[in-house]
C-alpha cells in the first residue's frame, strides 16, 4: 500500500526499499550524511549538485562528489548544467562510479547556477531542458530522474507543462519541491501541484519540501499519490527525524547517542574531505546536531571557535563521556564486513 513508507517501490529496476527519500543538499550530503540517512531508514539517497563543467575539466573537489560507497546504495548522482553533451559526459563518469541513478536538477534558484543557464533557469527552456534529459538518458544504462522547482516565478505551473515532457525525454522519475525559484525557501511548498503532477505522469513522482513528521509524510502520499517522500532539512544533524518520518516512533536520543552520532560524521567527513577542509565544513552541523533543546547553546559556540577537530571531540566527550562507547559500538556496526560490500569508497580519479 502506497500509504506505508515502509514499503519498497521501484525506479525502472532499481529497487528503493523505503519511501523516505533524503535529499540532495549543497555543502551538506556528503557520503557521511548519506549513509547515516540510510542507517536511519532512507530508502535512496542523492549525491548534492554535482557540476557538469567540473567534472568535464577534472576540478579534483568535484570528482570527490562522485564517490559512492556500497553501504550507501541505492543512491543517485545528482548533476546540474546546461550544456548536453558534457551532462551526457559528467552522467557516464557518474554511472561508472556505481551510481544507480543519475538525477537532473532543474531546481536550483541561487543566480550562480541560473545565470549559466542551469538549475531551475532551465524550466523557462523546455526544449533546452529536454535536450539535456535526452543526451542524459541516451549515454547512461541507468534510469534518470529529474527534480525541480514549480517554476521560476511565484505562482508558476511550468513544472506541469514540462514534467510529462521530461517523461516523455526519457525521466524514469520525477521529484516535484512545489516553491518558485523565486520563493527560494519561504512560504510553503504547494503540494496540490504534485498531486497534479502525479495525474499527468506515468513515472513515480516523488514530493519534496516541508516534509517534517510521519503524520505529514503519510498525509502527503495519500492526498498527492507521489510514490514517496524527500526530507531534507528536518534530516540536518537529526536522523532521528528519520526514523521518526518513516515508522511514526517518536523518540528523542540519549545525549551520548547525540554526540556519538556527531562524532562518527565528523570523523568520516574529515576522512572524505581531508582535515582541514572537514574543520570548517562541520561548524555548521554543531547546532544542528546539538541544538533541538538537547545541549546549551553556549556549547555550539564554544565548539565553532576550536581550532583543530581533535579538540572538538575531547570537548565533546568531556559533556557526554559515555558517548565514547556508543560511538565505538557504531564504528562497529558501520563497518561490518558482511553489510558493507567496499569498506572504502571507490573513487574516480583518474577513471575517466
Ligand atoms: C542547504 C540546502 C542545499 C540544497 N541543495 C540542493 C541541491 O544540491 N540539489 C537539489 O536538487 N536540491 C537542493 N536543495 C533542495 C532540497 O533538496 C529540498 O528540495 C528542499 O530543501 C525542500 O525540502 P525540505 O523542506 O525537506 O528541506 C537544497 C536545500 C537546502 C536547504
Amino acid at each position: 500500500m502506497q500509504g506505508d513508507l515502509s514499503s519498497s517501490w521501484r525506479i525502472g529496476p532499481v529497487e528503493v526499499p523505503t519511501r523516505v527519500v533524503l535529499a540532495p543538499m549543497a555543502g551538506v550530503s556528503v557520503q557521511a550524511f548519506r549513509r547515516q540517512g540510510r542507517r536511519y531508514g532512507a530508502g535512496l539517497v542523492c549525491s548534492e549538485m554535482v557540476s557538469c563543467a567540473g567534472v568535464e575539466h577534472r576540478n579534483e573537489r568535484t570528482l570527490g562528489y562522485l564517490r559512492v560507497g556500497a553501504d550507501e546504495r541505492p543512491l543517485a548522482i545528482q548533476l546540474f548544467g546546461s550544456n548536453p553533451p558534457a551532462m551526457a559526459e559528467a552522467a557516464r563518469m557518474a554511472e561508472a562510479a556505481g551510481a544507480d541513478l543519475v538525477d537532473v536538477n532543474f531546481g536550483c534558484p541561487v543566480r550562480k547556477v541560473t545565470r549559466t543557464g542551469a538549475g531551475a533557469s532551465l524550466l523557462d527552456r523546455p526544449r533546452d531542458a529536454c535536450r539535456i534529459v535526452e543526451a542524459v538518458a541516451r549515454a547512461v544504462a541507468v534510469p534518470v530522474t529529474v527534480k525541480m522547482r514549480r517554476g521560476l516565478a511565484d505562482g508558476s505551473r511550468a513544472c506541469l507543462a514540462v514534467g510529462p515532457q521530461f517523461v516523455a525525454a526519457g525521466a524514469a522519475s520525477l521529484t516535484l519541491h512545489p516553491r518558485s525559484a523565486e520563493q527560494m525557501y519561504t512560504g510553503a511548498a504547494d503540494h496540490r501541484l504534485t498531486a497534479e503532477l502525479v495525474s499527468l505522469v506515468d513515472v513515480p513522482v516523488v514530493a519534496s519540501g516541508d516534509v517534517t513528521s510521519h503524520a505529514r509524510a503519510r498525509a502527503l502520499l495519500h492526498s498527492t499519490g507521489a510514490a514517496a517522500v524527500m526530507v531534507g532539512r528536518a534530516a540536518q544533524g537529526n536522523p532521528w527525524a528519520l526514523r521518526e518520518i518513516l515508522t511514526g516512533e517518536r523518540r528523542e536520543p540519549a545525549r551520548e547517542e547525540v554526540v556519538a552520532e556527531l562524532l562518527l560524521f565528523v570523523r568520516e567527513t574529515a576522512r572524505e574531505l581531508g582535515e582541514r577542509r572537514a574543520t570548517g565544513f562541520v561548524k555548521k552541523f554543531y547546532g544542528w546536531y546539538l541544538g533541538h533543546g538537547r545541549f546549551p547553546k553556549a556549547l555550539k559556540s564554544e565548539l565553532v571557535r576550536l581550532p583543530t577537530l581533535a579538540e572538538v571531540t575531547d570537548r565533546l566527550l568531556a559533556i557526554a563521556p559515555g558517548a565514547a562507547e556508543a560511538l565505538a559500538r557504531l564504528e562497529v556496526e558501520v563497518d561490518r564486513g558482511d553489510e558493507v560490500e567496499l569498506a572504502l569508497p571507490i573513487s574516480v580519479y583518474g577513471g575517466g
